[in-house]
């Protein structure tokens, strides 16, 4: 029995792959304990290398990555930013940060991610009728899954939004083999303590823009002017990522690519072991996901209880799919286009442990706990 914290199965735990306190000691040995070093600069070459974007900034988390972005492409108080309704609330903080005000759009089977019908209908419409146009739109690729992300981009485009995307969860996922987070104008990841890879807690924006990034940076750091006195001009903020936490960053980019592997084995042998009533998390055509978290459908909702229940009784850790956005008490009032997709999601799913130190026999014997309930 795993009895104790240590022996708990977690969703998505951390997984260090061996540099990380080496990189930690340099900094040490250097004495760079600031938000400037080399293992800043090397971290966010790792990001652009692997990515593909020309211009990374690394910062304290993806929500205040998410919060530059809006600052920088001019969201200010009481314009529209649409977004993923079936999403993670650290997508939409930011929009609140700025007295923007968030407009929710759903999710189709297909990806489970925004829809990009809906998306068209509700641009199309404001642009026929003249109405106001939101400024921006925040698109999370949940659980590592890409958005149907290249149609989406082409709407933006079409209707002059600017495209941001929430790759929080999806780092390393690619549409027609291109990254996610660099089609749009800004994209970020977290590396939070539970995504693929971690620096405990941590951000990086990314963008083709250098402007944009150069502008992040001056914001992230206070917003001081090029003068030897303090002088400024507007206000920032104090977002720039450690020296110190970028070196497990760093650590951490050299294993990506190994984690994403073992994050898609897990979900394969789920698929192998599970009860065929149970459904997955798809997978567009032309799309690599991370898989980082194995997300499933029951057919019937009262499954999630018993299973989550079963589950800690054995000392493991499960959880239902985000709830929308608009079903939130936060955001009773807000605006929404929803089709009862995010709903049902979350209705009916579960997110199953996806951690990449688990072993096959680990991934069994969940699966078998979950039959056992059906
Ligand atoms: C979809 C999504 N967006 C945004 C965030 C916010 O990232 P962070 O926790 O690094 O601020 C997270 C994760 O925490 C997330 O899962």
């Amino acid at each position: 029995m795993r009895e104790n914290i240590k022996d708990r199965i977690f969703l998505s735990p951390p997984h260090m792959g061996g540099n990380e306190l080496k990189y930690i000691k340099d900094a040490f040995e250097e004495n760079y304990i600031a938000p400037v070093g080399e293992n800043l600069n090397k971290f966010e070459e790792a990001i652009k290398n692997y990515t593909g974007a020309k211009y990374a900034l690394a910062v304290v988390s993806g929500t205040s990555a998410i919060h530059l972005a809006l600052r920088i492409l001019g969201i200010k108080d009481g314009d529209e930013v649409l977004a993923s309704t079936f999403t993670f609330i650290g997508s939409i903080n930011a929009i609140l940060y700025e007295k923007a005000i968030p407009f929710f759009i759903d999710s189709d089977y297909e990806s489970w991610n925004l829809d990009p019908n809906l998306l068209y209908q509700e641009l199309s419409g404001r642009k026929k009728s003249d109405k106001k146009m939101p400024k921006a739109l925040i698109l999370t690729h949940i659980y590592g899954q890409s958005a149907d992300i290249e149609n989406i981009t082409n709407i933006c485009n079409e209707f002059g939004v600017y495209l941001i995307e929430d790759s929080a969860e999806s780092l390393g996922a690619t549409f027609n083999k291109k990254q996610s987070g660099t089609f749009g104008k800004a994209g970020i990841y977290s590396f939070n303590g539970n995504k693929i890879i971690t620096t405990s807690g941590g951000g990086v924006l990314v963008s083709d823009d250098e402007t944009l990034i150069k502008e992040a940076k001056f914001l992230s750091t206070q917003a001081k002017e090029n003068h030897l006195h303090y002088e400024h001009k507007t206000y920032g903020y104090n977002y720039r990522m450690s020296n110190i936490v970028a070196g497990i960053g760093r650590g951490q980019m050299e294993i990506l690519s190994d984690r994403i592997k073992r994050k898609r084995e897990i979900f394969n042998l789920y698929k192998n072991y599970l009860n065929n009533e149970v459904e997955f998390m798809p997978e567009l055509e032309n799309s690599i996901g991370n898989r980082w978290l194995s997300a499933i459908l029951f057919k019937d909702g009262a499954l999630i209880d018993r299973v989550i229940k079963a589950l800690e009784r054995e000392n493991i850790e499960s959880r239902p799919l985000w709830k929308p956005m608009h079903l939130q008490p936060l955001f009773k009032d807000a605006k929404s286009l929803v089709n009862g997709v995010s709903e049902d999601l979350f209705g009916r799913g579960l997110c199953l442990p996806s951690g990449t130190s688990m072993s096959d026999d680990d991934v069994k014997m969940i699966s078998e706990i979950i039959n056992s309930n059906f």
